[in-house]
């Protein structure tokens, strides 16, 4: 039977429930991560278990379990439930109290919960690519928070599925942020550009990786800020997150990326993730 870890515990996934006035239901108060396995393997666990602090105290909530107290529930959750390939999202909500928009007073223990997924790597889909579709990003002005509110990105993501792509790119006006769920690369005359690291975007745990990976491969990482027009004339567009990895984007709106295929320095980014994932777990 699959386990969920709700406060320390480890219950059947059916009896897995939250209260009705837990705040992560009631208002989206709280955040989360996602965290993959590979082989065993818990993959950039200690980056992800410090954003999940960083979001908690930007948030103000209180969470009583540092780095390896993390790391040691959400093994034993991955062990009782046998991921080998996979991964975890951890959640962590301000916790049950009655309806009030500002925080219960007394306060009130947060809640955490983790549950599981057992997967292959999407290899198919990074050898030829995806489709994805541009839109305005309409998100609060705390991207960098990885918070339970995620209204914004789930419109974005149905608007792509609606048209048979599989990321929606995000844009503020002429820059372009991130992904719905990713963030996002241009790649021009063999130079990567990616939005800074700011409130608008999620400093991603992949998108570290890619940017080590890059400065060993000696390909210029520049944080910059970049139009929609400069995408849509990009060579290359690559969409990263710790699901979907290093994945190239090979149609923009309907029209093909440089030439339609996989581009030489995402191959080249593939190749250095493989080896970042051989050497780091
Ligand atoms: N999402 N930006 C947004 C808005 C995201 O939701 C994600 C990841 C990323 C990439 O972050 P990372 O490389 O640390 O996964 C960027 C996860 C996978 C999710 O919500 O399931």
């Amino acid at each position: 039977m699959t386990k969920v870890l709700i406060n320390e515990k480890l219950v059947d996934e059916q009896d897995a429930n939250v209260p009705y006035n837990d705040r992560g239901y009631v208002f989206g108060d709280g955040i989360y991560e996602y965290i993959r396995v590979y082989n065993n393997n818990v993959f950039t666990a200690r980056e992800h278990f410090e954003r999940l602090l960083r979001s908690a105290k930007e948030i103000g909530l209180e969470l009583k379990y540092n780095v390896d107290e993390l790391t040691e529930l959400i093994q034993e959750l991955l062990s009782t439930n046998s991921i080998v390939n996979g991964g975890v999202y951890i959640q962590v909500t301000r916790g049950a109290a009655p309806r009030d928009h500002a925080f219960p007073t007394p306060s009130v223990e947060a809640n955490i919960m983790a549950f599981t997924k057992s997967y292959d790597r999407p290899y198919k889909l990074l050898e030829e690519g995806i489709n994805a579709i541009t839109t305005e990003d309409i998100r609060w002005l705390r991207c960098d928070i990885k918070s339970l509110n995620l209204l914004g990105n789930v419109l974005a993501k149905e608007y792509a599925t609606k048209y048979n792509a599989q990321e929606a790119i995000q844009h503020r006006g002429d820059i372009v942020t991130e992904g719905s769920s990713s963030n996002v690369y241009a790649i021009k005359d063999g130079e990567i550009y990616t939005h800074p690291v700011n409130n608008y975007i999620l400093n991603g745990i992949t998108r570290m990786v890619i940017k080590s990976v890059a400065e060993d491969k000696g390909i210029p990482f520049n944080e910059e800020v970049f139009t929609l027009d400069f995408l849509k004339g990009a060579d290359e567009i690559i969409v990263s997150s710790t699901s979907i990895e290093v994945m190239p984007v090979v149609k923009l709106d309907g029209e093909n990326v440089g030439d339609g295929k996989v581009g030489s320095i995402t191959k080249s980014l593939q190749e250095g993730f493989n080896r970042y994932i051989d050497t780091h777990s």
